[in-house]
Protein backbone atom coordinates (compact mmCIF):
# COMPACT_ATOMS: atom_id res chain seq x y z
CA UNK A 1 0.00 0.00 0.00
CA UNK A 2 1.23 3.56 -0.69
CA UNK A 3 0.31 6.21 0.98
CA UNK A 4 1.37 10.27 1.09
CA UNK A 5 2.48 11.41 3.98
CA UNK A 6 2.57 15.61 4.94
CA UNK A 7 5.11 16.91 7.84
CA UNK A 8 5.53 20.36 9.12
CA UNK A 9 8.64 20.83 9.51
CA UNK A 10 10.73 23.38 11.69
CA UNK A 11 14.24 24.36 11.17
CA UNK A 12 16.24 23.20 14.01
CA UNK A 13 18.11 26.29 14.81
CA UNK A 14 15.69 28.87 13.40
CA UNK A 15 12.61 28.34 14.56
CA UNK A 16 10.38 30.54 12.29
CA UNK A 17 11.71 29.20 9.32
CA UNK A 18 8.89 26.43 8.63
CA UNK A 19 7.65 23.87 5.61
CA UNK A 20 5.98 21.11 4.64
CA UNK A 21 7.53 17.78 3.54
CA UNK A 22 5.79 15.08 1.32
CA UNK A 23 6.82 12.18 0.87
CA UNK A 24 6.02 8.59 -0.04
CA UNK A 25 5.08 5.53 3.30
CA UNK A 26 7.65 2.76 2.25
CA UNK A 27 6.04 -0.81 2.68
CA UNK A 28 5.76 -2.28 6.36
CA UNK A 29 8.37 -4.62 7.44
CA UNK A 30 7.22 -7.55 9.74
CA UNK A 31 6.61 -6.36 13.13
CA UNK A 32 5.87 -2.62 12.04
CA UNK A 33 2.48 -0.68 12.42
CA UNK A 34 1.36 2.35 10.10
CA UNK A 35 -0.76 5.29 11.92
CA UNK A 36 -3.37 7.67 10.52
CA UNK A 37 -3.10 10.67 13.08
CA UNK A 38 -6.23 11.81 14.24
CA UNK A 39 -5.95 14.91 16.22
CA UNK A 40 -3.35 16.08 18.10
CA UNK A 41 -2.73 19.32 20.70
CA UNK A 42 -0.76 22.48 20.44
CA UNK A 43 0.36 24.31 23.47
CA UNK A 44 3.57 26.57 24.61
CA UNK A 45 4.94 22.75 25.89
CA UNK A 46 5.35 22.22 22.09
CA UNK A 47 7.37 24.96 20.90
CA UNK A 48 9.47 24.29 24.33
CA UNK A 49 10.07 20.85 22.35
CA UNK A 50 11.63 22.66 19.96
CA UNK A 51 13.32 25.12 21.82
CA UNK A 52 15.51 22.62 23.70
CA UNK A 53 14.95 19.96 20.66
CA UNK A 54 18.71 19.14 20.50
CA UNK A 55 19.39 19.84 24.80
CA UNK A 56 17.48 17.10 25.41
CA UNK A 57 16.71 15.53 22.35
CA UNK A 58 13.17 16.02 20.85
CA UNK A 59 14.63 16.14 17.06
CA UNK A 60 15.42 12.96 17.78
CA UNK A 61 11.81 11.21 17.61
CA UNK A 62 11.25 12.36 14.20
CA UNK A 63 13.68 12.60 12.18
CA UNK A 64 13.35 14.65 9.19
CA UNK A 65 15.70 15.95 6.21
CA UNK A 66 18.57 18.65 7.88
CA UNK A 67 18.85 20.75 9.02
CA UNK A 68 15.31 20.05 9.58
CA UNK A 69 13.18 18.70 12.40
CA UNK A 70 9.25 17.50 12.95
CA UNK A 71 8.37 19.15 17.08
CA UNK A 72 6.54 16.08 18.25
CA UNK A 73 2.82 16.53 19.85
CA UNK A 74 0.54 14.70 21.82
CA UNK A 75 -2.43 12.93 20.28
CA UNK A 76 -4.69 10.40 18.81
CA UNK A 77 -4.12 8.15 16.09
CA UNK A 78 -5.55 4.86 14.42
CA UNK A 79 -3.32 1.40 12.95
CA UNK A 80 -4.44 2.04 8.87
CA UNK A 81 -1.79 -1.08 8.27
CA UNK A 82 -0.09 -3.76 10.42
CA UNK A 83 2.38 -6.35 10.64
CA UNK A 84 2.67 -7.05 13.96
CA UNK A 85 0.52 -10.03 15.04
CA UNK A 86 -0.73 -8.14 18.24
CA UNK A 87 -2.02 -4.89 17.16
CA UNK A 88 -4.82 -4.98 14.72
CA UNK A 89 -5.81 -2.59 11.94
CA UNK A 90 -8.54 0.00 13.32
CA UNK A 91 -7.33 0.39 17.50
CA UNK A 92 -6.92 3.86 18.72
CA UNK A 93 -3.90 4.66 20.60
CA UNK A 94 -3.02 7.91 22.49
CA UNK A 95 0.97 8.53 22.49
CA UNK A 96 3.72 11.03 20.89
CA UNK A 97 3.20 11.53 17.14
CA UNK A 98 4.43 13.76 14.46
CA UNK A 99 2.78 17.05 13.36
CA UNK A 100 1.93 15.38 10.15
CA UNK A 101 -0.21 12.96 8.94
CA UNK A 102 1.20 9.21 9.47
CA UNK A 103 3.57 7.43 11.64
CA UNK A 104 5.25 4.12 11.13
CA UNK A 105 6.95 2.69 14.53
CA UNK A 106 8.56 -0.42 14.59
CA UNK A 107 6.66 -2.50 17.70
CA UNK A 108 8.58 -3.01 20.83
CA UNK A 109 6.69 -4.34 23.81
CA UNK A 110 2.88 -5.28 23.03
CA UNK A 111 0.57 -5.80 25.63
CA UNK A 112 -3.19 -5.16 26.07
CA UNK A 113 -2.60 -1.80 27.50
CA UNK A 114 -0.50 -0.62 24.57
CA UNK A 115 2.47 -0.89 22.83
CA UNK A 116 6.49 1.06 22.39
CA UNK A 117 8.16 2.05 19.42
CA UNK A 118 11.00 0.12 19.42
CA UNK A 119 12.71 2.08 16.78
CA UNK A 120 16.76 2.44 17.78
CA UNK A 121 16.68 6.02 17.01
CA UNK A 122 13.99 6.13 19.61
CA UNK A 123 15.75 4.04 22.18
CA UNK A 124 17.83 6.54 24.16
CA UNK A 125 14.88 8.86 24.89
CA UNK A 126 12.63 8.72 28.00
CA UNK A 127 10.20 5.41 28.11
CA UNK A 128 7.08 7.92 28.78
CA UNK A 129 7.65 9.44 25.00
CA UNK A 130 7.72 5.95 24.02
CA UNK A 131 4.17 4.49 24.54
CA UNK A 132 1.27 4.50 22.99
CA UNK A 133 -2.07 3.59 24.68
CA UNK A 134 -4.51 1.51 23.64
CA UNK A 135 -7.47 3.73 24.54
CA UNK A 136 -9.92 0.44 25.03
CA UNK A 137 -7.48 -0.33 28.32
CA UNK A 138 -6.43 3.24 28.58
CA UNK A 139 -7.86 4.12 32.54
CA UNK A 140 -7.01 7.83 31.43
CA UNK A 141 -9.63 7.28 28.26
CA UNK A 142 -12.57 8.89 28.59
CA UNK A 143 -14.45 9.50 25.08
CA UNK A 144 -16.84 12.35 26.03
CA UNK A 145 -13.33 14.47 26.84
CA UNK A 146 -11.62 12.83 24.07
CA UNK A 147 -10.37 16.78 22.58
CA UNK A 148 -9.53 17.84 26.36
CA UNK A 149 -7.19 15.26 26.93
CA UNK A 150 -4.54 15.39 24.24
CA UNK A 151 -4.05 19.17 25.84
CA UNK A 152 -4.67 18.98 29.76
CA UNK A 153 -3.05 15.35 29.90
CA UNK A 154 0.30 15.76 29.04
CA UNK A 155 0.55 18.96 31.10
CA UNK A 156 -1.12 17.82 34.19
CA UNK A 157 1.14 14.43 34.05
CA UNK A 158 3.59 17.21 34.71
CA UNK A 159 1.70 19.12 37.35
CA UNK A 160 1.04 16.07 38.90
CA UNK A 161 4.38 14.84 39.23
CA UNK A 162 5.79 18.52 40.44
CA UNK A 163 2.81 18.13 42.93
CA UNK A 164 4.43 14.66 44.12
CA UNK A 165 7.98 15.97 43.89
CA UNK A 166 7.53 19.06 46.24
CA UNK A 167 5.48 16.92 49.26
CA UNK A 168 8.45 14.41 49.02
CA UNK A 169 10.30 16.92 49.64
CA UNK A 170 7.78 18.32 52.70
CA UNK A 171 7.71 21.19 50.74
CA UNK A 172 11.27 22.53 51.66
CA UNK A 173 9.44 23.70 54.84
CA UNK A 174 7.88 27.11 52.79
CA UNK A 175 4.44 28.41 53.92
CA UNK A 176 3.59 29.61 50.05
CA UNK A 177 4.25 28.32 46.72
CA UNK A 178 4.42 30.79 44.04
CA UNK A 179 4.05 29.60 40.33
CA UNK A 180 4.98 31.89 37.30
CA UNK A 181 3.32 31.73 33.78
CA UNK A 182 0.24 31.21 35.96
CA UNK A 183 -1.97 30.91 32.86
CA UNK A 184 -0.35 28.23 31.27
CA UNK A 185 -2.21 24.76 31.70
CA UNK A 186 0.67 23.44 33.43
CA UNK A 187 0.75 26.19 36.62
CA UNK A 188 -2.97 25.93 36.53
CA UNK A 189 -2.65 21.68 36.92
CA UNK A 190 -0.36 22.42 39.70
CA UNK A 191 -2.49 24.99 41.31
CA UNK A 192 -5.00 22.52 41.11
CA UNK A 193 -3.16 19.66 42.79
CA UNK A 194 -2.09 22.06 45.54
CA UNK A 195 -5.66 23.56 46.05
CA UNK A 196 -7.06 19.88 46.45
CA UNK A 197 -4.61 18.99 49.46
CA UNK A 198 -4.85 22.53 51.11
CA UNK A 199 -6.33 21.07 54.04
CA UNK A 200 -3.76 18.37 54.15
CA UNK A 201 -0.86 20.48 53.50
CA UNK A 202 -1.69 23.74 54.50
CA UNK A 203 0.50 25.69 51.58
CA UNK A 204 -0.69 29.27 50.23
CA UNK A 205 -1.01 29.23 46.65
CA UNK A 206 0.36 32.42 44.66
CA UNK A 207 0.36 32.81 40.85
CA UNK A 208 2.69 35.16 39.27
CA UNK A 209 0.67 35.87 35.22
CA UNK A 210 1.14 38.89 32.97
CA UNK A 211 -1.48 41.60 33.34
CA UNK A 212 -4.14 40.66 30.43
CA UNK A 213 -4.11 37.36 31.90
CA UNK A 214 -4.57 38.47 35.21
CA UNK A 215 -8.78 38.43 35.81
CA UNK A 216 -8.87 35.00 33.89
CA UNK A 217 -6.56 33.63 36.33
CA UNK A 218 -8.07 34.60 39.58
CA UNK A 219 -11.32 33.59 37.84
CA UNK A 220 -10.49 30.35 37.79
CA UNK A 221 -10.31 29.95 41.91
CA UNK A 222 -7.35 27.54 41.67
CA UNK A 223 -5.20 30.37 43.59
CA UNK A 224 -5.08 31.94 46.87
CA UNK A 225 -3.91 35.24 45.41
CA UNK A 226 -2.67 36.21 41.74
CA UNK A 227 -0.69 39.11 40.88
CA UNK A 228 0.56 40.89 38.02
CA UNK A 229 4.59 40.83 37.45
CA UNK A 230 5.00 44.12 37.65
CA UNK A 231 3.47 44.17 40.85
CA UNK A 232 5.68 41.27 42.23
CA UNK A 233 7.79 43.47 45.43
CA UNK A 234 4.70 46.10 46.01
CA UNK A 235 1.95 42.45 46.56
CA UNK A 236 4.01 39.67 47.12
CA UNK A 237 3.93 38.37 51.11
CA UNK A 238 7.44 37.60 52.44
CA UNK A 239 6.85 34.12 53.53
CA UNK A 240 9.39 31.27 53.31
CA UNK A 241 8.25 30.51 49.94
CA UNK A 242 8.98 27.82 47.21
CA UNK A 243 8.93 29.37 43.48
CA UNK A 244 7.89 26.68 40.62
CA UNK A 245 9.33 28.67 37.49
CA UNK A 246 7.22 27.82 34.11
CA UNK A 247 8.41 31.07 32.22
CA UNK A 248 12.31 30.22 31.98
CA UNK A 249 13.01 33.95 32.34
CA UNK A 250 16.21 34.74 34.66
CA UNK A 251 15.62 38.62 35.23
CA UNK A 252 12.01 36.92 36.75
CA UNK A 253 13.73 34.88 39.17
CA UNK A 254 16.33 37.09 40.24
CA UNK A 255 13.70 39.78 41.03
CA UNK A 256 11.88 37.17 42.94
CA UNK A 257 14.99 35.79 44.72
CA UNK A 258 16.31 39.49 45.87
CA UNK A 259 12.99 40.38 47.15
CA UNK A 260 12.65 36.93 49.12
CA UNK A 261 16.19 36.26 49.73
CA UNK A 262 16.68 33.76 52.29
CA UNK A 263 13.15 33.40 52.43
CA UNK A 264 13.00 31.06 49.13
CA UNK A 265 13.25 27.74 50.22
CA UNK A 266 13.53 26.56 46.66
CA UNK A 267 12.99 27.03 42.97
CA UNK A 268 11.73 24.42 40.69
CA UNK A 269 12.72 25.50 37.21
CA UNK A 270 9.85 23.46 34.83
CA UNK A 271 9.49 25.51 31.66
CA UNK A 272 10.52 28.34 29.43
CA UNK A 273 7.43 29.69 27.85
CA UNK A 274 9.09 32.84 27.96
CA UNK A 275 12.11 31.33 25.82
CA UNK A 276 13.43 34.48 23.79
CA UNK A 277 14.56 35.87 27.62
CA UNK A 278 17.95 35.42 28.81
CA UNK A 279 18.49 32.28 30.71
CA UNK A 280 21.21 32.28 33.82
CA UNK A 281 19.91 29.97 36.09
CA UNK A 282 22.98 28.49 37.15
CA UNK A 283 23.75 30.56 40.22
CA UNK A 284 20.50 30.88 40.88
CA UNK A 285 20.58 29.85 44.62
CA UNK A 286 18.78 26.33 45.64
CA UNK A 287 17.25 25.67 42.59
CA UNK A 288 17.01 22.84 40.26
CA UNK A 289 15.68 21.84 36.92
CA UNK A 290 12.19 19.51 37.13
CA UNK A 291 12.51 17.42 33.92
CA UNK A 292 8.87 15.15 34.44
CA UNK A 293 9.83 12.01 32.48
CA UNK A 294 12.51 11.42 34.97
CA UNK A 295 10.39 11.99 37.66
CA UNK A 296 7.80 9.86 36.48
CA UNK A 297 10.36 6.97 36.46
CA UNK A 298 11.38 7.35 40.19
CA UNK A 299 7.52 7.56 41.19
CA UNK A 300 6.46 4.59 39.27
CA UNK A 301 8.98 2.45 40.94
CA UNK A 302 8.31 3.99 44.37
CA UNK A 303 4.14 3.23 43.60
CA UNK A 304 4.34 0.54 41.06
CA UNK A 305 3.23 1.77 37.26
CA UNK A 306 -0.65 0.64 37.79
CA UNK A 307 -0.88 2.69 41.29
CA UNK A 308 0.78 5.42 39.81
CA UNK A 309 -1.75 5.33 36.37
CA UNK A 310 -4.73 5.07 38.28
CA UNK A 311 -3.75 8.29 40.76
CA UNK A 312 -2.85 10.13 37.35
CA UNK A 313 -5.72 9.35 35.89
CA UNK A 314 -8.16 10.16 38.58
CA UNK A 315 -6.97 13.32 39.32
CA UNK A 316 -6.36 14.26 35.67
CA UNK A 317 -10.31 13.36 35.14
CA UNK A 318 -10.94 15.94 37.83
CA UNK A 319 -8.80 18.32 36.42
CA UNK A 320 -9.81 17.93 32.69
CA UNK A 321 -14.06 18.44 33.83
CA UNK A 322 -12.70 21.37 35.77
CA UNK A 323 -10.69 22.58 32.80
CA UNK A 324 -13.51 22.27 30.27
CA UNK A 325 -15.50 24.90 31.70
CA UNK A 326 -12.79 27.26 30.93
CA UNK A 327 -11.54 26.22 28.12
CA UNK A 328 -12.49 27.03 24.66
CA UNK A 329 -11.25 24.44 22.04
CA UNK A 330 -10.25 25.75 18.84
CA UNK A 331 -9.60 23.55 15.78
CA UNK A 332 -7.09 23.91 13.24
CA UNK A 333 -8.04 21.78 10.01
CA UNK A 334 -5.20 22.35 6.84
CA UNK A 335 -1.70 22.98 6.73
CA UNK A 336 -2.10 26.48 6.22
CA UNK A 337 -3.83 27.32 9.68
CA UNK A 338 -1.59 24.92 11.67
CA UNK A 339 1.86 26.83 10.26
CA UNK A 340 -0.30 30.14 11.09
CA UNK A 341 -1.23 28.85 14.42
CA UNK A 342 2.25 27.56 15.56
CA UNK A 343 3.93 31.08 14.20
CA UNK A 344 1.78 33.20 16.55
CA UNK A 345 2.64 30.61 19.81
CA UNK A 346 6.21 31.24 18.60
CA UNK A 347 5.48 34.90 19.14
CA UNK A 348 4.14 33.99 22.45
CA UNK A 349 0.54 35.03 20.81
CA UNK A 350 -1.14 32.42 23.63
CA UNK A 351 -4.64 32.62 24.65
CA UNK A 352 -4.48 30.68 27.63
CA UNK A 353 -8.07 30.22 27.61
CA UNK A 354 -8.16 28.70 24.53
CA UNK A 355 -7.24 24.33 23.92
CA UNK A 356 -5.61 24.32 20.30
CA UNK A 357 -6.59 20.77 18.46
CA UNK A 358 -5.51 20.34 15.13
CA UNK A 359 -6.65 17.91 12.68
CA UNK A 360 -6.20 17.77 9.45
N1 LIG B 1 9.99 20.12 32.49
C1 LIG B 1 9.02 19.35 32.01
O1 LIG B 1 9.10 18.12 32.08
C2 LIG B 1 7.78 19.97 31.41
C3 LIG B 1 6.65 19.19 31.10
C4 LIG B 1 5.47 19.83 30.64
C5 LIG B 1 5.47 21.21 30.45
N2 LIG B 1 6.59 21.92 30.72
C6 LIG B 1 6.64 23.37 30.51
O2 LIG B 1 5.58 24.07 31.11
C7 LIG B 1 5.43 25.33 30.45
C8 LIG B 1 3.96 25.64 30.24
O3 LIG B 1 3.47 24.94 29.13
P1 LIG B 1 1.89 24.89 28.76
O4 LIG B 1 1.81 24.07 27.52
O5 LIG B 1 1.15 24.54 29.99
O6 LIG B 1 1.61 26.41 28.39
P2 LIG B 1 0.25 27.13 27.86
O7 LIG B 1 -0.93 26.59 28.55
O8 LIG B 1 0.26 27.18 26.38
O9 LIG B 1 0.62 28.56 28.48
C9 LIG B 1 0.31 29.77 27.99
C10 LIG B 1 0.88 30.83 28.93
O10 LIG B 1 2.32 30.79 28.97
C11 LIG B 1 2.84 32.12 29.03
N3 LIG B 1 3.55 32.36 27.73
C12 LIG B 1 3.34 31.75 26.56
N4 LIG B 1 4.21 32.19 25.62
C13 LIG B 1 5.00 33.09 26.22
C14 LIG B 1 6.10 33.89 25.79
N5 LIG B 1 6.61 33.81 24.57
N6 LIG B 1 6.64 34.74 26.68
C15 LIG B 1 6.19 34.80 27.95
N7 LIG B 1 5.17 34.02 28.41
C16 LIG B 1 4.58 33.20 27.56
C17 LIG B 1 1.66 33.03 29.22
O11 LIG B 1 1.39 33.01 30.63
P3 LIG B 1 1.37 34.29 31.65
O12 LIG B 1 0.63 35.39 30.97
O13 LIG B 1 0.61 33.72 32.82
O14 LIG B 1 2.78 34.61 31.97
C18 LIG B 1 0.57 32.24 28.48
O15 LIG B 1 -0.73 32.61 28.87
C19 LIG B 1 6.22 25.22 29.15
O16 LIG B 1 7.41 25.96 29.24
C20 LIG B 1 6.50 23.74 29.06
O17 LIG B 1 7.63 23.41 28.32
C21 LIG B 1 7.74 21.33 31.18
Amino acid sequence: MSNKNKNFLVHKTELNNTKLSDSEISELQNGEVLFRIDKYAMTTNNITYAVVGHKIGYWQFFPAEEPYGIVPVWGYADVVESKHDGVKVGERFYGYFPMGNFLKIEVGKCSPFGITDGSTHRAELAPIYNSYSNIKADVSYNQEMEDYAPIVRPLFTTSFLNYQFLKSEIFFDAEQIIITSASSKTSMGLAFMLKKNQEDDGKRIVGLTSPGNLEFVKNTGYYDEVIAYNDLEKDLNQKDSIVVDMAGNSKLLFRIYDFLNEKLKFSSLIGLTDWTSEKEFKTLPRSKFFFAPAFAQQLFKEWGIEKANKEIAMAGESFTRDASQWMDLVYFNDFKSLSKLYHEMLQGKVDPRKGNIVKI
